[in-house]
């Protein structure tokens, strides 16, 4: 046992959270880098009414770092020192660092949205259609934007899509209008609709993608979602929503760690366990 009363304490909240994979990869990457005496990463059920008293529990007892899932990312806020600029602007925390008593913000999720589309793309100029206006997608255009591509927002409720348009400064597109999937480059998909118990349907009519695409879906619950395996089928490269969750887990690991994640073996954990 490399544990002692001198390792740093980080924490995945949520609700419910024992699902996460979280712990498993960030601890195989401490593992890895031979740092297992100095960190360790666990779980903790919190409920969102309980979130301010969780934030106290880390000031007093120097938690180092905490990571907040869905729904706890925005009900965090309030309780913190410092937000950083770009997790003010996505309007959400997934990333809480305690540096000596401070607890500042951050949102790492964006990284995870274009990390692996930049591994296989250039995303300045590039036509992006983003599926959904939900609080995935807000990360996802964010991070889309900052690499200047031309984000096109598709939404069931065409009203919520028209905010985020308007917020982020980006168009905003009609479902009904499946032909105009045939314009774009990249399609990313942050609705939930694929995702397990909608596992057999599609936010979108496959038959419009060709092989000049990149197809990537957010939703990793399954890891090969019905869009993705049909996008593959059609010729069009297509990206796992676990890898979305790779980059942010390894963002938020430099931020905790200070060192560089170590992806070969965090992406491995998180293949293994799905
Ligand atoms: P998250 O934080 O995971 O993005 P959310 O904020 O609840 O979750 O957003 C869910 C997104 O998935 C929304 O864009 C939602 O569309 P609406 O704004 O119309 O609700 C979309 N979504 C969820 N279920 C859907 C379905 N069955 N068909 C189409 N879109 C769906």
């Amino acid at each position: 046992m490399k544990l002692s009363a001198k390792t740093k304490i980080c924490l995945i909240i949520g609700d419910p959270v024992e699902h996460s994979l979280s712990p498993a990869m960030h601890n195989a990457g401490y593992e890895a880098l031979g740092i297992d005496n100095q960190f360790v990463y666990l779980g903790a059920r919190v409920k969102v009414k309980d979130v301010g008293i969780a934030i106290q529990a880390m000031r007093k007892m120097g938690i180092h770092g905490l990571t907040c899932t869905i729904p706890h990312k925005v009900a965090v806020i309030k309780y913190l020192d410092e937000i950083d600029e770009t997790a003010k602007k996505i309007g959400a925390v997934n990333t809480v660092l305690n540096q000596k008593g401070k607890l500042i913000g951050f949102n790492t999720d964006w990284q995870g949205a274009v990390i692996p589309l930049e591994k296989i793309t250039v995303l300045s100029d590039k036509k992006v259609m983003v599926l959904g206006a939900g609080g995935a997608a807000r990360a996802v255009v964010f991070g889309l934007l900052k690499k200047r591509a031309k984000v096109k927002i598709f939404n069931r409720t065409k009203e919520k899509a028209m905010e985020l348009t308007k917020e982020f400064n980006c168009l905003s597109g009609d479902l009904n209008n499946q032909e105009e999937i045939k314009d774009f480059d990249i399609i990313v998909n942050t609705t939930s609709v694929g995702m397990k118990p909608l596992e057999k349907e599609t936010p979108i009519s496959t038959k419009f993608i060709s092989d000049k695409q990149i197809v990537f879906d957010i939703v990793y619950t399954p890891v090969e979602t019905k869009l993705l395996r049909e996008a593959k089928k059609r010729g069009a490269k297509i990206i796992h929503g676990i890898e979305m969750l790779l980059h942010q887990g390894m963002a938020q690991f430099e931020i905790y760690t200070g060192h560089k994640a170590p992806e070969k073996v965090m992406r491995r954990i998180l293949y293994e366990k799905y």
